[in-house]
């Protein structure tokens, strides 16, 4: 055997083509003339600082898993497949559940899923960008054929809401997609991703972690809170988000002016739009719906490019850019020449009831009710905790009365 024979052939490179989306948004709505009530602020400069006019809030009964679950559920009905054929999940969030198991192992038992790999991505707001590139990587690398990649935030239960500068500007929310392998051509093209340190301390949660242990101290000094430096983060943002989207539209053998439709993190009206002008499109390129759910961080981009899909915005062919920024700094964009069925979104949401979908909770765990007090009066709740916490899902073993209630 010579030696050109027995070289291995390098493995084929499948493409990963978005089959599934689908999205999950709480009901209850927060006005910005409900956060009048509660801290300093006024609709017309939210409005024309930001672009949000309202977002939404988890109820009691709800976690990041239990919302990225159904929008993952959703996105796999999307795909016409059964939870057993995705191998792989992946979840964006910087408000697990838990520090630990991963929020993912949660929403793979949630979903009915007995086969994937599960594991969470922390990026922050890029998180979702970042899920969907490694995805693709594994797709390409032949090591799964179906990825789940869900981004899914519960941030109202991190904010200081006496805070105006950054309670204003968050949202809960989760969304999904399904990314499949496939030799057929378009898909996910071109990729770019940046994480640059100087910006560490720009947006960041001080305590909580192996730093700084929480304590009865970072509690009273409201460190379990998100904290950000507003003027620094949207400079970076501005130039961060049209320099990725740029390069990934590049590595894709594309111009600007060939994507038709951005899906850009909705963090601020003020920064598409100057990302808009930064790559000369008009904003009508540009997706938007953060009037309606702020920022939703890892979550924004995919419930957007499942309400743009299904809004009819996309069209088998179109290309399309994803592109978000956030803390570390980190940044992400991929572009993706689309070939799935738009139309197959509206039977995803239609299969999927969010009240059908379970995440398992503990045994022997006190019921404590999550919801910030500032927001208890305005959600106007009967009662302290709408779902106990400590209620048993099937296949559970039922704990003993007296230590439930003791
Ligand atoms: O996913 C990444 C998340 N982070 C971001 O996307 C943040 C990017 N940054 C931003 O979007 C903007 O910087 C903000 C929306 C956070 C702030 O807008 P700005 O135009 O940069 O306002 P500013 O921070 O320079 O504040 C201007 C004024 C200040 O008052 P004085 O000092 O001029 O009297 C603030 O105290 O606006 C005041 N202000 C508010 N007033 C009413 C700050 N927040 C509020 C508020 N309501 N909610």
């Amino acid at each position: 055997m010579n030696e050109t024979s027995a070289t291995p052939a390098p493995p084929r490179q499948h493409r990963a083509h978005v089959t599934g989306w689908g999205r999950y948004a709480p009901s209850h709505v927060l006005t910005n003339a409900d956060l009048e009530k509660i801290v300093d602020t006024n609709d017309e400069w939210i409005v024309s600082r930001t672009g949000i006019r309202e977002r939404r809030v988890a109820a009691a009964d709800e976690t990041t898993a239990s919302m990225g679950a159904v929008a993952g559920l959703r996105a796999i009905r999307t795909a016409g497949l059964e939870p057993d054929d995705i191998d792989l999940i992946l979840l964006a969030t910087l408000t697990p559940d838990y520090w630990m198991p991963s929020t993912a192992a949660l929403v793979k038992e949630a979903i009915g899923n007995t086969k994937a790999t599960a594991f969470d991505v922390m990026a922050a707001c890029s998180g979702f960008v970042y899920g969907f590139a490694t995805a693709q990587a594994y797709i390409q690398a032949g090591l799964a054929k179906h990825v789940l990649v869900i981004g899914a935030e519960l941030l109202t239960r991190f904010l200081d809401y006496t805070d105006r500068s950054t309670c204003i500007l968050f949202g809960d929310g989760a969304g999904a997609v399904v990314l499949s392998a496939s030799d057929e051509p378009g898909g996910a093209l071109g990729i770019e991703m940046t994480t640059e340190p100087q910006g560490a301390y720009m947006i960041w949660l001080p305590a909580g972690g192996s730093k700084a242990p929480p304590s009865a101290g970072t509690i009273s000094r409201g460190e379990h809170y998100v904290r950000m430096e507003g003027n620094q983060t949207y400079r970076f943002a501005t130039k961060t988000m049209a320099t990725t989207a740029l390069e990934s539209i590049r590595r894709s053998g594309l111009d600007p002016t060939d994507v038709d439709l951005f899906i850009p993190h909705q963090a601020n009206i003020r920064i598409i739009e100057a990302v808009a002008k930064g790559l000369d499109l008009p904003m009508d390129k540009m997706f938007i719906n953060l009037d309606k759910y702020g920022n939703t961080s890892a979550a924004s981009v995919p419930i957007a490019l499942a309400e743009a899909v299904n809004e009819g915005r996309v069209k088998i062919g179109d290309n399309v850019t994803i592109v978000a920024f956030g803390a570390g700094f980190t940044s992400g964009a991929v572009t993706i020449e689309w070939t799935a069925d738009p139309a197959r979104g509206l039977l995803g949401d239609a299969a999927v009831k969010p009240e059908d979908v379970t995440v398992r909770l503990p045994v022997d765990w006190d019921s404590v009710d999550p919801i910030p007090d500032a927001l208890a009066a305005i959600m106007n709740r009967p009662g302290s905790l709408d779902v106990p916490l400590d209620d048993v899902a099937p296949g559970e073993p039922e704990p003993a009365p007296a230590e439930v209630h003791a």
